[in-house]
């Protein structure tokens, strides 16, 4: 079968019901969105698919329709994603773990609500779960990223 991961055409030869996660990680190398609970529950294994965040433990790679994007294909031309950089100025990460998974579920965020408010940010990122309990940097993290999106930075 084939899929688009990150603007590429990848040739997989795999079961369709595989769960998309594994054969982006076990079978393309793709090793961004981690594994976490494997029962769409924590948000670890978040991915696009035509911009919207998908659980990709929990669907099947037959049934994906769109091109994929993992947080390997946010910067282009070398330049972080305003998320990736508002990440960065904030200093979210604790172990970082999650944090694949929590910067997709923002951009996503950021591309439907250009200015969140804290209710906004806690509605879109309640399903994405961090053991370090880094949410207070998450919330600073996604403001920060929506001034530097309407920046054009
Ligand atoms: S690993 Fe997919 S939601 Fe937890
Ligand atoms: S930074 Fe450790 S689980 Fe979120």
């Amino acid at each position: 079968m084939r899929l688009i991961v990150n603007g590429n055409s990848l040739e997989i030869d795999v079961d369709p019901e595989m769960p998309l996660l594994w054969a982006l990680r076990d079978i393309a190398g793709i090793t961004g969105p981690k594994f976490g609970c494997g029962i769409a529950a924590c948000g670890a294994c978040t991915v696009h698919i035509d911009g919207v965040p998908v659980r990709s433990c929990s669907m099947p790679v037959g049934g994906v329709e769109g091109e994929i994007t993992t947080i390997e294909g946010l910067s282009q031309d070398g330049k972080l994603h305003p998320v990736q950089q508002a990440w960065l100025e904030t200093q979210v990460a604790q172990c970082g773990y999650c944090q694949a998974g929590q910067i997709m579920t923002a951009v996503a965020l950021l591309d439907e609500i250009e200015n969140p408010t804290d209710a906004d940010i806690d509605n879109a990122m309640g399903g994405n779960l961090c053991r370090c309990g880094t949410y207070p940097r998450i919330r600073a993290a996604v403001k920060r990223a929506a001034a530097l999106k309407t920046a054009g930075i």
